[in-house]
This record gives C-alpha cells, sequence and structure tokens, in this order.
C-alpha cells in the first residue's frame, strides 16, 4: 500500500515543460524491422510527428522543435535525401489542415534558404498560413546544424561590431541569443526545458548545443514511429520529476 504522502505524489499535478526538442530517431531501424526500405520509416515518422504536436498543444507545451534533417544528412544516399525534402510538401497538404485548426504556428530554423525551392515554399506556405495562430510552435529544423548556428551568428555578431551597430563590451549571452536561430522564437521560450531523443542513442548530435545547456535529457528505446501520446506523457513525467536548478542549491 502506498502511504498517503506517496499517493499525493503520484497524483501531483505535471510540471508539463515550456518547450520540448525532439531528435527524432530510429525511422530507419523501424522500416528494417518490418523488412521494408528507409524511407517507409520516414512517412511513419510524419505521421507520428503529426499525432505528437497534437498531444503535446494538448498537454500545454508551447514549444515543440525537431530536428527533421541536420545539416550532415546531405550525406544519405540521394534517395532517402530527396524522399525526406519532399516530406514537407505532402505535409503541407495532408497535415497542415489539421494543425491550423489546432491552433498550432509552424515556423522553421536552420540554414533553410539552401533546401530544395519546394521543400522551402511548403514550409513558407505553412509558416504564412499559420502565422497567427496562438497555440503551440511547432519548430522544424531542417538543414540545421548547432555549430553551423553559432558560426553564422558569430560571423553576424563580427560584421555588426565592424559597422559598429555593437561594442564588443555589450555582447552578453541575451545578445548572442538574438543572433541564433531560435530568435524566431518569443524570448522566454527559446531554450527547450526538455530535450528528447527516440531510439536509445545517447547523444545530442549537433542540435540545439547553446540553447540546451540547462535542458534536461531524455531518452527512450522506443523507435520514433512508434512514439505516441502515452510515451510523450512518460517522458514529461519523469520530467516533472527532477529537481531544475540553474546551478544553484
Ligand atoms: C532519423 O532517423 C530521422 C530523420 C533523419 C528524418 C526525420 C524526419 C521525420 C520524422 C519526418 C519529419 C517531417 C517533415 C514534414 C519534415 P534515421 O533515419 O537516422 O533512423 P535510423 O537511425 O534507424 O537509421
Amino acid at each position: 500500500m502506498f502511504s498517503f504522502k506517496k499517493k499525493e505524489k503520484l497524483n501531483a499535478p505535471l510540471n508539463v515543460p515550456k518547450h520540448i526538442a525532439v531528435i527524432m530517431d530510429g525511422n530507419g531501424r523501424w522500416a528494417k524491422k518490418r523488412m521494408q526500405p528507409r524511407v517507409f520509416g520516414h512517412k511513419a515518422g510524419m505521421e507520428t510527428l503529426q499525432r505528437v504536436t497534437i498531444a503535446a498543444k494538448e498537454m500545454g507545451v508551447q514549444v515543440l522543435t525537431v530536428y527533421a534533417f541536420s545539416t550532415e544528412n546531405w550525406s544519405r544516399p540521394e534517395k532517402e535525401v530527396s524522399f525526406i525534402m519532399n516530406l514537407p510538401v505532402e505535409f503541407y497538404d495532408r497535415y497542415v489542415p489539421e494543425l491550423h485548426k489546432n491552433k498550432v504556428k509552424i515556423q522553421m530554423i536552420g540554414d533553410t534558404a539552401k533546401l530544395p525551392k519546394a521543400t522551402f515554399e511548403a514550409l513558407e506556405k505553412a509558416e504564412s498560413l499559420t502565422k497567427l495562430n496562438t497555440g503551440l510552435i511547432l519548430n522544424f529544423a531542417l538543414n540545421y546544424g548547432g555549430r553551423y548556428e553559432i558560426n553564422q551568428a558569430v560571423k553576424l555578431i563580427a560584421q555588426d561590431v565592424l559597422d559598429a551597430k555593437l561594442s564588443p563590451g555589450d555582447i552578453t549571452e541575451e545578445v548572442i541569443g538574438n543572433y541564433l536561430y531560435t530568435s524566431n522564437l518569443p524570448k522566454m521560450l527559446r531554450d527547450p526545458d526538455l530535450v528528447i531523443r527516440t531510439s536509445g542513442e545517447l547523444r545530442l548530435s549537433n542540435f540545439l548545443p547553446w540553447q540546451s545547456a540547462y535542458s534536461e535529457l531524455y531518452f527512450t528505446d522506443i523507435l520514433w514511429p512508434d512514439f505516441d501520446e502515452k510515451a510523450l506523457k512518460a517522458a514529461i513525467a519523469e520530467y516533472s520529476r527532477r529537481n531544475r536548478r540553474f546551478g544553484g542549491v
């Protein structure tokens, strides 16, 4: 039997992270287990993303940043790359209407100008359709690399110093944040409270290295296409049990 105190803790309201970042890993292995080509896993992964976004919104999450394509992913076979690049086009037609109904606001981060035209345009259409929405922000990281992001920020800061728009003494952490891709998010929501990685890999793989300095990390063996509302709740429940001190006591 539980003691009253323990019972009370189990029923305690969840401390829902405001910003969750997800490394959606394991699509290829999920497909392989079903004797299917890897792209079958990416397609299933896109469906999972839709369900998880709605579930996150219903739980009160405010920002969901998802690692959809890294700057390193270009080295995959050309067919797989072009399949992934076509997903936003399909996503716009099949899934964005429901997200829009749910007041989800779609945004993107990364070196998105280098994406194929159709990919970029599908995301831009989604951004513009949903830009006035006030619900959860679904933030796609596409052609994203964390070190590249910091490198670009340093170049922009150096240029602003040269142009006398900024003096070196004024470069604070907050100022640096304004030069990162995540400056597309409201100030208080730029850093993920929780980073989830699926498929059992225990790395951050160049995902939001600056922004995740104080994030709680959560790793699960579940392959991304199998990740569901129950798995999201388990991650949030684990987050709730942790005590974030930000270096204090
Ligand atoms: C990593 O799994 C997954 C990706 C590189 C692609 C993720 C993309 C989606 C889930 C779809 C996103 C939706 C849109 C609209 C862009 P992996 O292929 O590395 O899996 P493996 O480690 O098992 O090989």
